[in-house]
């Protein structure tokens, strides 16, 4: 489902990617690891193809950096659930309306909008939280609220860029807790994080970014 092929990858002035070379499955877990500055947010930007390879290819669902045209960028990044430290929520906006945001642009229905929003707050434990600003919500909350939109258009894989960054250690595991079970339902996840902490806690795979490239890595658990 996913592929990097002989990735590098420069900045201008630096190269982050030398040989990068990663696979994930449909449906897989994974956490990516790594150094402050090794590359774990440029890694994710390329799947999403915000940012192309400067030699090599990386693959996403039969999507190719190397043949894409920008028009088809939308339908990929549909297939794609994004989750960040800083949430990125609508702040003038409550949870139901920063969710219906995202499918206005889609041509559903009403009807099949509410349902959808409905389902995925559940998702998240969050439904009775509807009606709240962002400020009204914790940051736990506010994180459950952008992973809900991220799941609106049944993504088959969902990145999240050090997700846990601006919560505290019980919130942290929460937050992991709900990711492992939209993992559970088939959702595809990669999480990129250097809080070794929540690592250590689940049995998952880890892929550690060294001198510009992946490696398989084994983290002793506690
Ligand atoms: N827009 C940019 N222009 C030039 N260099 C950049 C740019 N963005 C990132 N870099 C550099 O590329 C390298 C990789 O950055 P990246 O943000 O991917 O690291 P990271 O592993 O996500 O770090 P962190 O754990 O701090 O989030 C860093 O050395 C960074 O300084
Ligand atoms: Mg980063």
């Amino acid at each position: 489902m996913l592929s990097f092929n002989n990735v590098e990858f420069r900045y201008s002035n630096q190269i982050v990617f030398t040989d990068l070379n990663l696979e994930l499955d449909e449906g897989e877990f994974a956490f990516l690891i790594g150094k402050s500055g090794v590359g774990k947010s440029t890694l994710l930007q390329m799947i999403y193809m915000n940012l192309l390879p400067t030699s090599g290819y990386v693959r996403v669902n039969g999507y190719d950096t190397s043949t894409i045209k920008p028009r088809m960028l939308p339908h990929l990044r549909k297939k794609l659930g994004v989750i960040f430290q800083d949430f990125k929520l609508l702040r003038d906006r409550n949870v139901y309306e920063n969710l219906s945001f995202v499918l206005e642009v889609t041509n559903a229905s009403k009807k099949g909008i509410k349902k959808k929003i409905n389902d995925v707050l559940t998702d998240v434990g969050l439904s009775h939280k509807r009606l709240n600003m962002p400020d009204q919500l914790s940051g736990g909350e506010q994180q459950r609220v952008a992973i809900a939109r991220a799941l609106l258009n049944d993504p088959i894989l969902v990145l999240a860029d050090e997700p846990t960054g601006n919560l505290d250690p019980d919130t942290s595991r929460e937050i992991l807790d709900i990711l492992m079970k939209i993992n559970k339902k088939g959702t595809a996840v990669l999480v990129a994080t250097h809080n070794y902490a929540i690592v250590k806690r689940i049995n998952s795979r880890i892929i550690k970014l060294e001198n510009g490239r992946a490696y398989k890595a084994v983290i002793k658990k506690k």
